[in-house]
């Protein structure tokens, strides 16, 4: 029987190229750069499996391109990207990489929080500049992180694991999703579970790690950051239109909250002007996953997957 065609959309690490060379036959639509809508269609006419990025819009008219796509993928845990009900309409079946990525973005997370309320970013471009005058008793002031209260928006996998982190800086963790945790999993982390304006009101540090769905998008807008302390910070590293993007750069701009570390964004990779001249802001290039390790495991991932797809199991993380 002839090989099973894989489509990566995008070149991803070699050990992965490699592995999945060994039991497929490979293809890449391109090394880098952007893909357009009909490089994917004209990939998933060919394919047997498709593997897209977060960015690859995988719609109706990539999935119904031809009669031979039996699978997508995903290498990501996001499934946003795709039309999850089309492909299951289609008879598709669609797999993503959760748990691999999880302490990865978890530490990006601890990274902005304290990235930008100790103003690191300032500091190490003052540093690196040549004008720093010495230690000064009012210079480059952040904000204390250990002591204060987190409020955790999605308590999935990645927020547990953010959960966890803030144990270690004596946090009173807040937590709100539509699911409560069991008592055993809250005594576990220390976590209170609040509605949501009762947290955005609380919080110094309000921090998303919900997924991009119908029901969450621009759950954050004017009105939820209205509710923030001015002292607070909003760090956002699951998907850019869980925020309300103007809203937050207008609230930014009137210092209305203290500041924002962002590592997603509403249309990347455009990251608005406004917002990357605000000096209250860290921003980051959609970096959650992005340790060697991390993206290794997400391809692995995604061989597992689809090596269990065509010997006639069940892979290991299907969505649909
Ligand atoms: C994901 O997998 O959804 C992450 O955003 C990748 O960094």
């Amino acid at each position: 029987m002839s090989r099973p065609i894989v489509y990566l959309t995008q070149e991803v690490h070699k050990d992965v190229i490699k592995l999945i060379r060994s039991r497929f036959t490979l293809r890449i639509i391109r090394k880098s750069g952007p893909r357009s809508m009909e490089s994917l269609r004209s990939a998933a006419r060919k394919a047997d499996a498709l593997v897209p990025m977060l960015q690859d819009r995988i719609d109706q008219t990539v999935l119904s391109a031809g009669k031979r796509l039996k699978i997508v993928a995903n290498y990501a845990v996001g499934v946003n990207n795709i039309d999850l009900s089309a492909a299951k309409n289609a008879g598709i079946v669609v797999t993503n990489t959760p748990g691999v990525l999880t302490d990865a973005t978890a530490d990006l997370t601890m990274a902005l929080i304290l990235g930008l309320m100790r103003r690191l970013s300032d500091g190490e471009r003052l540093a690196r500049s040549g004008r720093w005058k010495g230690w000064g008793p009012t210079e480059l002031l952040g904000l204390h992180v250990t002591g204060k209260t987190i409020g955790i928006i999605g308590m999935g996998r990645i927020g547990q694991a953010v959960a966890e982190r803030m144990k270690g800086f004596r946090a009173r963790i807040l937590y709100w999703q539509r699911t409560r945790l069991s008592h055993e999993e809250e005594g576990r982390l220390l976590a209170e579970y609040v509605p949501i304006d009762r947290l955005l009101a609380k919080a110094d540090i309000v921090t998303l790690h919900t997924p991009l769905t119908g029901n969450t998008h621009h759950l954050i807008g004017k009105k939820e950051i209205s509710r923030m302390k001015r002292s607070a910070i909003l760090v956002n590293t699951s998907r850019g239109p869980v925020v309300d993007e103007k809203a937050l750069i207008e609230a930014l701009a009137k210092r209305r909250i203290w500041g924002a570390g962002l590592d997603v964004y509403e249309e990347e990779p455009k990251i608005p002007l406004r917002l990357r001249r605000l000096p209250n802001v860290l921003l980051l290039p959609h970096l959650g996953s992005a340790t060697e390790e991390t993206r290794i495991a997400m391809g692995m991932l995604v061989f597992e997957n689809l090596t269990a797809f065509f010997s006639g199991q069940e892979p290991l993380t299907r969505v649909v």
